[in-house]
């Protein structure tokens, strides 16, 4: 009898059978008869939809939308007699079909323990990976062509792109922020893809990351230094790694470093970053759903362009092409804490592929960049899926013509640890020279940082708002944080 991994919700993870991978179960409550036809009636059960879409319209959040259509529903669902344990179940299947365009994909969309949710065509289960369990196969199928195809044009209307024979491809953006790629046929002969990474409402912060053992305390107290520069000499940061090894996560938790006062303009080609922290920040997309892939922007174009919108740092969701010159030149004018993602294994990969085709970015630019930081999916027989920094790495100059790095920190894999290397960072020298403090001092103040965050961790601050209100409050006064962890008798106690 395969054993129960977990279960919450309506959800129960199954242990694989034979070695297979484990079996997610999405359970369907059990509804009475005429719980079954309020959701299979639904149109005639709303009936004003013309009205409700129009209020919607009204309201530009895709939460605030859901929150309103939900105590809509529920509020006559109730006059309906639909039992209290099932409302919340029946609302959702109603919201499902007739409003978010989710279908039977509904009940995956709303786990937040899923990073992926993958449709390979009809007849044929749908796949997801999970936060804790990886790789998944669902009790979900679509069994005939309708419904995947509504959704599939849903998602092609939503995004305002045609798919067809001659445009068989599609990335779009969903209403509550998830990445959905489509591949229909000829591209994908044996049926529609589609494969959607979803939108963590609630992103990672760096609190979270160290939890995981992604991020060690002293690694993340040292990017801290390096991306708010005390205000005045923020370093420029590539953040490097395969797909979903968990760059843009990484990214987003640093941006929580920025100081309150920056301007800070993102380029991405679909919208992933979420900083909605920074008071001051404008997200700008290559491939926003109201232009035709025809005229499409660049994201070198779109890159230049936010040059002249006066940021202080301009920070590119996923360099690919000519960009990355633009990034560099961004760099170079002055725009220091600017960073991007990039596809690379390991930090020598990042330096090669950036003065490539189609990169090509001058040797002589390369020492403008200060940090590379390698993010790594690493499968343990123990632990199952880990996402780790595994390489970070200072840009120490060009010698010849090859760009001279000094790994600073590495993953050690047998003993699962992030560890420092006895390379000197040379970088403390740059950023304390151009802070007028001493490197003594900068030392300092990095085994500070370092016990703030462990002293954040001891305390159970995790939530979004409350660390995020940490780092501003440290950043304003940095006393008054020291001396809260001296009262609790734990600045010199927190080991
Ligand atoms: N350190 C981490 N620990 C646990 N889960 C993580 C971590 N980092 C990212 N994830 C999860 O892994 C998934 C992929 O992360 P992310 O989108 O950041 O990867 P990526 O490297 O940017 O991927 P891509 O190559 O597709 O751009 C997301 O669901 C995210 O929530
Ligand atoms: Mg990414």
């Amino acid at each position: 009898m395969p054993e129960l991994l977990e279960s919450y919700g309506n959800v129960k993870i199954m242990e694989g059978e034979s070695g297979q991978i484990p079996y997610y179960i999405s359970l369907t409550p059990e509804l009475t008869e005429d719980e079954r036809r309020v959701i299979s009636d639904s149109r005639d059960f709303v009936g004003d939809y013309n009205q409700i879409k129009a209020e919607l319209d009204k309201i530009h959040t895709s939460i605030g939308k859901e929150e309103y259509l939900r105590e809509y529903l529920q509020q006559r669902l109730i006059e309906r007699n639909v039992t209290p344990e099932n409302l919340e179940y029946v609302t959702s299947s109603i919201m499902d079909e007739l409003f978010l365009g989710y279908g039977r994909l509904g009940p995956l969309m709303r786990d937040e323990q899923l990073e992926e949710i993958m449709v390979n065509g009809v007849n044929t289960p749908v796949f997801v990976v999970h936060r804790r369990h990886g790789m998944c196969i669902t009790n979900l199928t679509y069994d005939s062509h309708g419904p995947l195809e509504d959704f599939i044009h849903w998602l092609s209307n939503y995004a305002g792109r045609e798919l067809n024979e001659a445009n068989p491809l599609l990335d779009a953006h969903m209403p509550d922020g998830s990445r959905a790629n489509v591949a229909i046929a000829p591209a994908a002969p044996y049926g529609p893809a589609v494969t959607i990474r979803k939108f963590k409402r609630v992103p990672f912060t760096v609190l979270d990351l160290i939890e995981f053992g992604s991020l060690s305390p002293e690694l993340a107290a040292f990017l801290w230094v390096c991306v708010e520069g005390f205000g005045l000499s923020p370093i420029d940061i590539i953040i490097a790694g395969g797909a979903g090894s968990g760059k843009t996560t990484l990214m987003n938790a640093l941006a929580m470093f920025i100081p309150k006062t920056e301007r800070v303009v993102t380029v991405e080609d679909t919208l992933e970053l979420n900083f909605e922290f920074i008071d001051n920040w404008v997200p700008m997309e290559a491939s926003p759903s109201v232009i035709t892939p025809e005229h499409r922007l660049s994201m070198h174009s779109l890159l230049k362009n936010s040059l002249r919108m006066r940021p202080d740092r301009v920070i590119v969701g996923e360099v690919r092409g000519s960009e990355a010159e633009t990034l560099f030149v961004a760099m170079d004018i002055g725009l220091d804490g600017s960073m991007g993602t990039l596809h690379a294994n390991n930090a020598r990969e990042t330096t090669i592929r950036l003065m490539d085709e189609p990169m090509n970015v001058p040797l002589r630019m390369m020492p403008l960049l200060n940090l590379i930081v390698v993010t790594n999916r690493i499968f343990d027989r123990k632990k199952g899926m880990l996402r780790r920094v595994t390489q970070v790495s200072e840009v120490s100059g060009i010698e010849g013509d090859v760009v001279q790095l000094g790994d600073i920190f590495y993953h050690d894999l047998n003993n699962d640890v992030i560890k420092r290397t006895d390379y000197p960072i040379l970088l403390t020298e740059r950023i304390a020279k151009e802070c007028g403090i001493t490197k003594k001092r900068l030392n300092t103040e990095l085994l500070i940082r370092e016990k703030v965050l462990k002293y954040m961790m001891a305390k159970g601050i995790r939530g979004h708002n409350d660390v995020l209100k940490f780092f501003h409050l440290y950043h304003q006064d940095p006393k008054l944080i020291l001396s809260e962890l001296k009262e609790g008798g734990s600045l010199n106690n927190i080991a």
